[in-house]
């Protein structure tokens, strides 16, 4: 033990970080409008098919754009987008054109057929709904991944894709932050020396492993 006072609180789903992103999402309806909605309550489903979960409340306009279509696009959110991701989720596509309002554009996304991407993300994933469950206060949907775009500048010059270059925005219980620090990287705990020197020059390991 490190001598830590533990608190008990309420049961509540206070998962965090999580991301933050920007879902655009269009009706099925030939003169529709496209909307955004900002979301936090997303993850990974699956990785094979490439499946996201996005949690949406019944009432929120997006809602039913989504379930009549059955498509949506998840977009990420970097500093540059952050203000815009806050106002797309304080208001409602039922007032407001909210692409416009934010001075976005919207683009096709591949392989769907009505909802578009928002070119100004660094990276969006164009996902067809696959199931909806029904949860409690907000109804789960799953979609699959049919496409994924990204801003060029995101790759180096060995053709890898460097997320960590976007400084994403993630939340924290009502609050936005920047990806910051990196901290290490998959399997640095049991890597090689050799490995972990070539990838965290000057990094020393705080501890061994059994
Ligand atoms: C940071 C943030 C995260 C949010 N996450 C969710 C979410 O996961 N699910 C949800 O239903 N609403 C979420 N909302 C609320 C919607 O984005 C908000 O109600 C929005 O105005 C709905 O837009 P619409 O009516 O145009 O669909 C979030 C809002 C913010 C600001």
């Amino acid at each position: 033990m490190n001598g830590q006072h533990d608190i008990k609180l309420d049961p509540a789903a206070l998962l965090a970080p999580v991301p933050v992103a920007m879902i655009s999402c269009r009706d099925d309806r030939e003169d529709a409008v496209p909307n955004i909605i900002t979301l936090a309550w997303i993850g990974v489903a699956s990785s094979e098919p490439p499946t996201l979960s996005a949690a949406i409340r019944p009432d929120r306009y997006s809602y039913e754009l989504i379930r009549r279509s059955g498509e949506f696009v998840v977009n990420l959110v970097d500093a540059n987008l952050s203000e815009s991701c806050d106002f797309c989720g304080v208001r409602s596509g039922r007032e407001i054109d909210k692409f416009k309002a934010c001075g976005l554009h919207a683009i096709p996304a591949e392989g769907l057929q009505f909802a578009p991407a928002i070119a100004e993300s660094p990276l969006s994933l164009g996902c067809q709904v696959t199931q909806v469950v029904q949860v409690g206060s907000h109804d789960l949907f799953l979609g699959r991944v049919v496409s994924v775009r990204a801003h060029a500048s995101l790759m180096d010059d060995a053709g890898r894709l460097r997320m960590d270059l976007a400084q994403l925005i993630t939340y924290v219980h009502g609050e936005y932050f920047s990806v910051g620090k990196r901290q290490g990287f998959f399997g640095y705990s049991v890597a090689r020396s050799k490995v972990l020197a070539k990838r965290m020059p000057g990094y020393r390991r705080q501890r061994t492993f059994e």
